[in-house]
């Protein structure tokens, strides 16, 4: 894989978004916006946009792909999008692989990117020896402190934050899952407890982050669910057990917040004294190819997720959950037609929507909503 910086790529990514085609059938108005979006995410006063990654998927294969990830001036941080995950990092009890994951921070340390580590405990995505074990509360504990003590002493500061727990809700109430099951509501702050104990003794400044999807409207029950529940439950142990909350915002063209609502949301974490991330945001399209209309609710619903975190002070960035539809997890044939979520087609066609990001960052209207 080649990780030096291509101008042609750069150029090819700086063209197609230039040649974005805008509702008005105008290109020349914004043929000057950049499409450098984390340099531009920088001058706005944030940390970061960033985009994530995953070494195993087929984005990595595509060199033009990599080559656009790789500029630093487009992506500013990443994620990866599975390979920290419970399988893939401890697919036998007490038996470790980092290889994968440890590609992924070599290629953020090598790119000058801001990592946020994903994830240490989730019902996704474990090995059938979590699943299938049998437990009891303290043998699960035990193992889940392990994981996680494993991990982030391995991985230290390399990571910016870590998404200690993912989606432990579920509408309003807790996901059913093997933590659940045999150790009770009280997992969610045990792993942080964890967590922050391992942060602690390693000495390192890893933030420790709450990493939920639709929590991004405010008034939800799931949103009040993971307020008071979650967010507050681990407080209610330490306060210093969590840092941050991460809003992943996989929206859809007809579901999705306002900037105003993003804003307000994101502020009522920091109002509970969290740094908020927009952590994998995607919009997917009712039916593939989007539409005329469905690429400028799109462009909507980006310059939205872009806008809201400007807002707020402690908003540090927004990542996306890959930038090219083709390699999107969000495929129409495992999701009811639904797809092509991202800013860029297939063939690296820049869509309204990569419009609407530098739009927002540079706080313009939008031309393309
Ligand atoms: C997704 C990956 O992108 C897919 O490749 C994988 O098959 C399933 O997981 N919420 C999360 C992410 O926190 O880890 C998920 O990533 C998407 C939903």
């Amino acid at each position: 894989m080649q990780l030096t910086f291509n101008l042609a790529a750069v150029a090819a990514l700086a063209a197609a978004a230039s040649a974005t085609p805008t509702k008005t059938g105008s290109l020349s108005a914004r043929a000057s916006l950049s499409p450098y979006y984390h340099d531009l995410a920088v001058d706005a006063g944030k940390q970061w946009f960033g985009c994530a990654l995953d070494t195993t998927g087929a984005e990595y294969q595509s060199d033009l792909y990599m080559q656009i990830w790789n500029d630093s001036r487009i992506f500013g941080s990443t994620t990866p999008g599975n390979t920290q995950k419970w399988m893939y990092t401890e697919p036998q009890q007490g038996v470790f692989d980092f290889s994968q994951a440890d590609l992924t921070v070599q290629l953020a340390q090598q790119t000058g990117k801001k990592l946020r580590c994903h994830n240490l405990v989730w019902s996704s995505q474990l090995p059938s020896w979590v699943t299938s074990g049998s437990w009891t509360a303290d043998t699960l504990a035990a193992a889940m402190k392990n994981h996680i003590t494993t991990m982030i002493n391995h991985f230290g500061d390399s990571c910016y934050s870590w998404d200690v727990v993912n989606e432990a809700a579920s509408g309003d109430a807790f996901t059913d899952n093997i933590f659940l099951q045999v150790i009770g509501e009280n997992y969610v702050a045990m792993a942080f407890m964890y967590a922050y104990q391992a942060v602690q003794a390693g000495g390192y400044s890893v933030k420790l982050f709450y990493n939920d999807y639709g929590i991004e409207f405010p008034g939800d029950p799931k949103t009040n669910f993971v307020i008071n529940k979650i967010l507050r439950g681990v407080q209610a142990w330490d306060p210093a057990y969590i840092q941050g909350v991460g809003m992943e915002s996989h929206w859809s063209t007809d579901y999705h917040p306002s900037a105003e609502q993003v804003a307000t949301i994101a502020q009522a974490y920091a109002d509970l004294g969290l740094e908020v991330h927009i952590t994998e945001l995607d919009v997917a399209c009712p039916t593939v190819p989007c539409d005329a209309a469905a690429l400028a609710q799109q462009a909507d619903a980006y310059y939205a997720a872009v806008k809201g975190c400007l807002a707020v002070d402690k908003c540090a960035g927004v990542t996306v959950w890959g930038f090219v539809d083709q390699f999107s997890w969000i495929q129409p044939e495992s999701n009811d037609g639904k797809g092509d979520p991202c800013i860029f087609a297939d063939n690296f066609v820049a869509k309204p929507a990569s419009s609407a990001v530098s739009e927002a960052w540079s706080g313009i209207a939008c031309d393309v909503c």
